[in-house]
């Protein structure tokens, strides 16, 4: 199959087509979207709340990234794999940015990473795509700011929609090739959307931008209680493997399992 490549997302833009973004931190679920035609991949630091069993995203470092950054692009044949820069990895200074940028392309076989922040990520941002580093940005609700943002809330709302507007199109004169909008009013993702030459990926941003993103956990039914308001459950997976686990024992306590089917004879 033919490699998604920037170009490609550019001109759906231009054509009008919509296209929905997966989070992956493993190869099965690699694999399987991008069977399913998932054009981009990221493998999101929320790895943190979704694989390492954190709170939040703020503990993931980049040691930690880089296996599962491997993982998901060596599984991936078509999809363009992007890497999340996680919180400590960069904002000290471009030099540091830019060297843990190089590990999730050299080590982690990335085509690109993401970085969350606005005005002051512009000189990074600079950098990583002079020196050929694709930039996906990330602005509105910043997970790895929630400690100063006082928890998850919707970022944009009134006077602060023209804030964000002014943010996104710095980042795009920066270089960055995309932006994703998270926990924004719909009305002023739109205008982001309408006012930005590059594509806007939504995230509890309404139906306006050029693409979705959902973590896959969420998307899949993986997580125990209450799902925030912008994920929809497409599967029911925790519920299919508490099945399967619990019938499993049950086999096994009652010696249904293994059975001649399954077993060598001779
Ligand atoms: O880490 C992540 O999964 C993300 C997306 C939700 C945009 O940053
Ligand atoms: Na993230």
């Amino acid at each position: 199959p033919r490699k998604v490549r920037i170009p490609h997302l550019h001109a759906m833009k231009t054509e009008g087509r919509k296209w929905a973004m997966l989070t992956a931190y493993d190869m099965y679920a690699a694999q399987i979207f991008d069977e399913a035609g998932i054009p981009v991949l990221l493998v999101g630091d929320s790895a943190g709340n979704n694989v390492f069993g954190y709170e939040t995203t703020v503990p993931v470092t980049l040691d930690e990234m880089i296996p599962l950054v491997r993982a998901v692009s060596s599984a991936a044949r078509r999809a363009l794999v992007v890497a999340d820069m996680p919180f400590g990895s960069y904002g000290a200074s471009v030099e540091q940015g830019f060297a843990s940028a190089v590990r999730l392309m050299k080590e982690g076989l990335a085509h690109g990473v993401k970085l969350e922040g606005g005005t002051a990520m512009v000189p990074l941002v600079k950098a990583l795509t002079d020196a050929g580093i694709p930039v996906m940005a990330h602005v509105g609700f910043t997970p790895q700011s929630e400690h100063q943002l006082g928890g998850y809330r919707v970022q944009g709302r009134g006077d602060a929609a023209d804030a964000l507007v002014d943010e996104a199109r710095a980042l795009q004169d920066a270089g960055a090739f995309a932006v994703v909008l998270e926990m924004v009013p719909a009305p002023v993702a739109a205008r982001v959307t309408e006012v930005l030459s590059i594509p806007t990926i939504g995230i509890g941003a309404g139906n306006g931008t050029d693409a979705q993103v959902l973590v896959w956990s969420d998307f899949a039914g993986l997580r125990s209680g209450k799902a925030p308001r912008f994920v929809k459950k497409y599967a029911d997976l925790r519920g299919t493997l508490l099945g399967a686990a619990r019938a499993y024992a049950a086999d096994v306590e009652s010696g249904a399992f293994p059975d001649t089917e399954h077993s060598f004879e001779s």
